[in-house]
């Protein structure tokens, strides 16, 4: 089997059970013209995302990694009534990209994007008395995915979904040996979950137009 296959399953996937969406069409064809690099979920994982979000019932969403909003849409398309996601992000320019992304789709109002490195944003959300958090997505630099599921756990209450993207990277996490900082990142955040007795963990591979890489999903039951 062949990345052609798993790119083209997912194409016919997209068309049949995900369903063309000119809105998203648009946020990936505008990410693309401002140079953004293509690694937004692709739409059967952002699908999932807008699932895993309704079925939580979710008001409050968190994302951590913005890019062009492309997850941000499918997130916020889960939301239930009066909800809100809150993103993170540490690049104006994709900030404002997924702005402009989030305006076309009509889901300017329900969400708040917070520009700067997460790292210092969290702690202030937690100030702030954000949270607890009904889905919390982590997307953005995975050498800190450890701290991040930590803060995650932080801003989170019983039954808090918390789902992490990029966890399998072509089968290197298996590499105990690797010294590639999103490798090791990983693999920091399953010893992090392995320990942590208030999460049901589990993790699904997967291949598909983006290649072979995978999600973690995590609920808090304590
Ligand atoms: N969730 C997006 C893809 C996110 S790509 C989607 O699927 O559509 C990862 C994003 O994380 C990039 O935009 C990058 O700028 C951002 N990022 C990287 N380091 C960060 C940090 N320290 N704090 C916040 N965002 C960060
Ligand atoms: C890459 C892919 C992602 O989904 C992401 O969030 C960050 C980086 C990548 O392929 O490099
Ligand atoms: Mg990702």
């Amino acid at each position: 089997m062949s990345q052609e296959t798993w790119a083209s399953v997912d194409r016919y996937l997209t068309e049949k059970i995900v369903k063309p969406d000119a809105v998203l069409d648009a946020a990936l064809r505008e990410s693309a013209k401002a140079g953004l690099p293509p690694i937004s979920v692709s739409p059967p994982q952002g699908k999932l995302l807008q699932v895993l979000a309704m079925m939580q019932g979710s008001k409050r969403i968190l994302e951590i990694g913005t890019l062009g909003g492309y997850s941000t849409i499918w997130l916020a398309r889960g939301l239930s009534r009066g909800g809100r996601v809150i993103t993170l992000e540490l690049e104006r320019s994709h900030a404002e990209i997924a702005r402009k992304n989030l305006a076309r789709a009509k889901l300017d109002k329900l969400v708040d994007i917070r520009v700067g490195m997460a790292i210092e944003t969290l702690p202030k959300l937690l100030a702030e008395g954000e949270g607890p958090f009904d889905l919390v997505f982590l997307d953005a630099d995975k050498p800190s995915n450890a701290d991040y599921f930590a803060w995650a756990l932080k801003l989170s209450r019983k039954g808090t979904l918390i789902v992490v993207d990029n966890v399998i990277r072509d089968g290197m996490v298996v590499d105990a040996r690797s010294k590639d900082p999103n490798i090791t990142g990983v693999r920091k955040l399953n010893e992090a979950i392995a320990r942590e007795k208030r999460v049901v963990a589990t993790t699904i591979q997967t291949v598909g137009g983006k290649g072979y890489d995978g999600f973690t999903v995590a609920l808090v039951v304590d």
